[in-house]
């Protein structure tokens, strides 16, 4: 069984995906983290985000050992460096083979991300995209991390979600929009565990 989650910056998804690959003894790949790793090599190797021959480097050399420092890659710097680099249709590229592998080893997986249901794993038995509110989900991760960076402000949260979002929709490769048979999961005014429960009966219905 493969179930695509799909949705915008802090919309809940990768939290939601987690539970759900538990509760259905899946596995669970955060896509997000992919494109964090390649930002964060191409960083670390002194290179610049905006350079295409650097990030493609970076995204042909990934390994899975490189997903592992997950503290690092979730910091705020790493989101907007991941959406410049995903933003490159040859890194996507790069990518999908990995994601694809992962998706079909057995027992099956939960994959969240921004295409997985249209692009990575068309044929997913059910694709859920998840949606909050901008506000929403900027006190979600402005919560989230405040506890690790005692520096950082609701505002700058919800400025950096609303930029994300605006790149992560507007480019011209694998735009974030759900795929046309995609469950709408609106958690704006759910809790985690409400949101859990209306994906298992999404999931137990396909
Ligand atoms: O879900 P996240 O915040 O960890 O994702 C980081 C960036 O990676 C996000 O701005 C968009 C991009 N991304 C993507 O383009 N496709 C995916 N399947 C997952 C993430």
């Amino acid at each position: 069984m493969i179930v695509a989650i799909d949705g915008p910056a802090a919309s809940g998804k990768g939290t939601l995906a987690r539970r759900l690959a538990g509760h259905f003894g899946l596995r669970h790949l955060d896509t997000g983290m992919l494109y964090r790793a390649v930002a964060r090599a191409v960083l670390d190797a002194g290179g610049d985000v905006e350079n295409p021959d650097a990030r493609l480097a970076a995204a042909r050399s990934l390994d899975a050992g490189q997903l592992k420092d997950e503290a690092s890659l979730r910091g705020a710097g790493m989101g907007e460096a991941a959406s410049i680099v995903a933003a490159d249709p040859a890194v996507r590229d790069a990518m999908l083979a990995f994601q694809r592998a992962f998706a079909k080893t057995p027992p099956g997986a939960v994959l969240d991300g921004r295409d997985i249901g249209s692009v990575v794993c068309p044929d997913a038995d059910t694709k859920i995209f998840v949606t909050a509110s901008p506000e929403a989900r900027a006190t979600r991760r402005y919560k989230e991390l405040a506890a690790r960076d005692g520096e950082i402000t609701y505002q700058q949260v919800l400025d950096d979600i609303r930029r994300r979002d605006a790149r992560d929709s507007s480019r011209a490769v694998a735009p974030l929009k759900p795929a046309e048979d995609a469950h709408l999961l609106d958690t704006t005014e759910l809790d985690i565990e409400a949101a859990f429960w209306a994906a298992v009966d999404l999931i137990s219905g396909s």
